[in-house]
């Protein structure tokens, strides 16, 4: 048997962990392991490199991915440069002939929704793929979580901690821009981790009364400094979410940023705090992964190859409770995972009296 692997989308801390246990496990059972590079332009350009045992000595712990990646190249939409000018073509019969020629057994394909819907579009030209769920936003909801997120947590918590301590000094309003395009996973659960005292996510569209009310409560005690952490996707009741470019050739060409500035100038008038904002940006994907992340990559690795040894294509691996189980690719794509609204989490924030933003503030 052999199989193809590749790496698509943005990058997130884990992906050199699942390429290790791919290889590994496919090694054990006698399969060959084929990457591509950069995604699915390895795959247009058939640009390969053989993976064996010795090739993925030592990258568990490293960041990024030692196969490259993209947002960009989509196979059935792909740059092409002919006599100097840029045009779009449908490349995907040329992938095609590559994973043939290289009498594949199987497309192992690590992303989040642009690269699995690829991935898809693939398989009904018949080829043979397995799904691998990746993206530090943690927002698709066929899977528990993604790899990646906890590292990403873990990174926004540091931040938070450090931002603490300035705050204190200087009695400011402290605001933190994590990333989170339409779930507000990692500002909640950094938020709570770090001891946050505000928490703004796309779920709840934030009302900035509620925010400096809190503000000015905690003066009141004598607690003359504050953190908030924002989601770049919030947006407030009244507006919409901040762009900062559009990436014409992006699956998802909206890149979002800005909203902890939005933020800070209202905040200011309202409270007549001095505020300053951090937009926490890439850090948040680099890095070596967290042990959790590592594991998590390790176990989708495995159970992917397993897929694969047991004829279960079409299928997209995933955490369900504490075990890993596997849906469609159908299931899998274009489900957002955002913060349900009664997560215990939001409950959590709610009841430490955090301000998500809301009207109405509970305290239950
Ligand atoms: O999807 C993951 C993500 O990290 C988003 O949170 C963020 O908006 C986006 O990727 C940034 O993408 P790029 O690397 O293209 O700027």
């Amino acid at each position: 048997m052999k199989l193809g692997i590749l790496t698509g989308g943005g990058d997130c801390p884990g992906l050199n962990a699942v390429i290790r246990a791919v290889v590994k496990t496919a090694a054990n059972h006698g399969i060959e392991t084929i990457g591509f590079k950069d995604g699915f332009r390895g795959v247009v350009q058939n640009d390969i490199v053989h993976l064996t045992p010795e090739s993925v000595v030592g990258i568990l712990i490293k960041g990024g991915t030692i196969l490259g990646s993209t947002n960009r190249d989509n196979p059935f939409n792909f740059r092409v440069e002919r006599e100097g000018a840029v045009t779009y073509e449908d490349c995907s019969h040329q992938a095609l002939a590559h994973i043939e020629a290289l009498q594949l057994d199987g497309l192992i394909v690590i992303g989040g929704d642009g690269t699995l819907s690829c991935a898809r579009d693939f398989m009904e030209r018949g080829v043979k793929v397995i799904g691998i769920p990746k993206t530090i936003d943690n927002d698709l909801e066929a899977t528990d979580l993604t790899f990646g997120f906890m590292t990403a947590v873990d990174t926004a918590t540091e931040a938070i901690e450090k931002l603490h301590t300035t705050a204190e000094s200087h009695h400011r309003v402290m605001i933190l821009e994590v990333m989170g395009r339409y779930a507000g996973w990692i500002a909640l659960y950094s938020g709570i981790a770090g001891g946050a005292d505000g928490i703004l996510i796309p779920e709840i569209p934030f009302d900035l009364r509620d925010v400096a009310a809190k503000i000015l409560e905690r003066n009141a005690l004598g607690r003359n400094f504050s953190i908030i952490v924002v989601a770049e996707g919030a947006r407030p009741i009244d507006g919409e979410r901040v762009i900062q470019r559009v990436i014409e050739d992006s699956p998802d060409p909206v890149r979002l940023g800005g909203v902890g500035y939005l933020l800070a100038e209202h905040l200011t008038a309202l409270t007549h705090m001095d505020t300053r904002v951090t937009i926490l940006g890439h850090l948040q994907r680099g890095g070596a992964p967290n042990s959790f992340d590592r594991i998590l990559a390790t176990r989708y690795g495995v159970a992917a190859v397993n897929l694969a040894r047991t004829g279960r294509f079409g299928t997209m691996v995933s955490l369900q409770g504490n075990g890993i189980g596997h849906v469609t690719l159908d299931e899998a794509l274009h489900h957002l995972g955002t913060i349900p609204i009664e997560h215990d989490m939001i409950h959590t924030a709610r009841s430490l009296g955090i301000s998500l933003g809301e009207t109405q503030r509970y305290q239950s």
